[in-house]
């Protein structure tokens, strides 16, 4: 399986914020957004991963993130010259993705809540079809939209729409297997002239191969695409951090915790970080003696330790 963050785009929702800086790379709390995308891949056991960035933003992920070896992953970079939608991701990415199975995540979803690392690691192990997840929105005009029979059956999908057929939004998690480069390449424009990953998600419903799984609603699935969702999304990202002493999506941790990253390597890129709280959260649990203690919750227990998934 092979990882994509799409993180390309203008940001203009974000401007003047995003004049000079990729959206992505802004701060959400304490740590630049991708983190929180990346973090989703680390936890499904995915370790080659794809970054997808404009011309001019592409060398500030290279310089945030290097090539992924301080995290025991390996991070490749590629350019989209034009935002030509989604679904483009995997026609930039086809070399990359080669004979694989591949999962997309978007580079400003950000997700949260107890047991996420079981499901994803459930979605990605011997996928076939594609897989997308629902979440209950309040305004799912603003969403690609699932519709299900009474029996849960999903009988439609629609991007966008002005009568939205229920309140279940398709977050930006997709899991595909190699079949989705072909159908990427035969999509058509949509009006805003982009290629509608909802499209994608249609030819699959077509077909049969489309599973919808929903995140309940002790979930949050929150995407910092205007200024106050990215301020709300800090502070309940904050909120969270400071209330337990846990930090949500930090790279390093995951690493360690996965097995990628020896504990001196967590210690040495702690005291890197001079004496800021992130690096001191990084010396804390290089020192922390039993790692079950540390997580306290089944879903990040060590045992779910994988070698990548392939
Ligand atoms: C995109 C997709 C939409 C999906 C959403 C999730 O919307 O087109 O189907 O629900 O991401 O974040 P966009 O970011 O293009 O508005």
């Amino acid at each position: 399986m092979k990882g994509i963050i799409l993180a390309g785009g203008n940001g203009t929702r974000l401007s003047p914020s995003t004049n000079s800086m990729n959206k992505h790379l802004l701060a959400v709390y304490d740590k630049p957004m991708i983190y929180y995308p990346l973090s989703m891949l680390m936890l499904a056991g995915i370790k080659k991963i794809m970054i997808i960035s404009t011309p001019e933003d592409l060398p500030r992920f290279k310089q945030l993130l290097g090539d992924g070896t301080s995290l025991g992953i390996s991070l490749h970079f590629k350019i989209q010259e034009e935002p030509r939608g989604i679904p483009d991701a995997f026609i930039v990415a086809e070399d990359f993705i080669g004979e694989d199975n591949v999962t997309l995540i978007l580079g400003d979803n950000i997700f949260y809540g107890q047991g996420l690392t079981d499901i994803l690691r459930k979605a990605v192990k011997n996928h076939s079809g594609a897989t997308v997840f629902g979440y209950r929105v309040k305004d799912p005009k603003r969403f690609g939209v699932v519709e299900f029979d009474d029996n849960q059956k999903v009988v439609s999908l629609e991007e966008k729409p002005e009568e939205p057929k229920s309140d279940f939004a398709v977050t930006g998690l997709y899991i595909y297997d190699n079949k989705v480069i072909n159908i990427a390449k035969k999509l058509q424009f949509s009006d805003r002239a982009e290629l509608e990953i909802t499209d994608v998600n249609k030819k699959y419903l077509e077909n049969d191969r489309l599973d919808v799984e929903l995140l309940g609603r002790g979930f949050a699935w929150l995407d910092a695409g205007t200024h106050d969702a990215l301020f709300e999304a800090s502070e309940f990202i904050k909120n969270i951090e400071q209330r337990q002493g846990f930090k949500v999506a930090c790279i390093e941790e995951i690493a360690y915790y996965m097995g990628y990253l020896p504990k001196e390597k967590l210690l040495e890129i702690g005291e890197s970080m001079g004496n800021n709280d992130y690096g001191k959260y990084l010396i804390d649990i290089s020192s922390r003696k039993h790692v079950e203690q540390y997580w306290g919750v089944s879903d990040h227990h060590p045992s779910l330790r994988v070698v990548e998934n392939e």
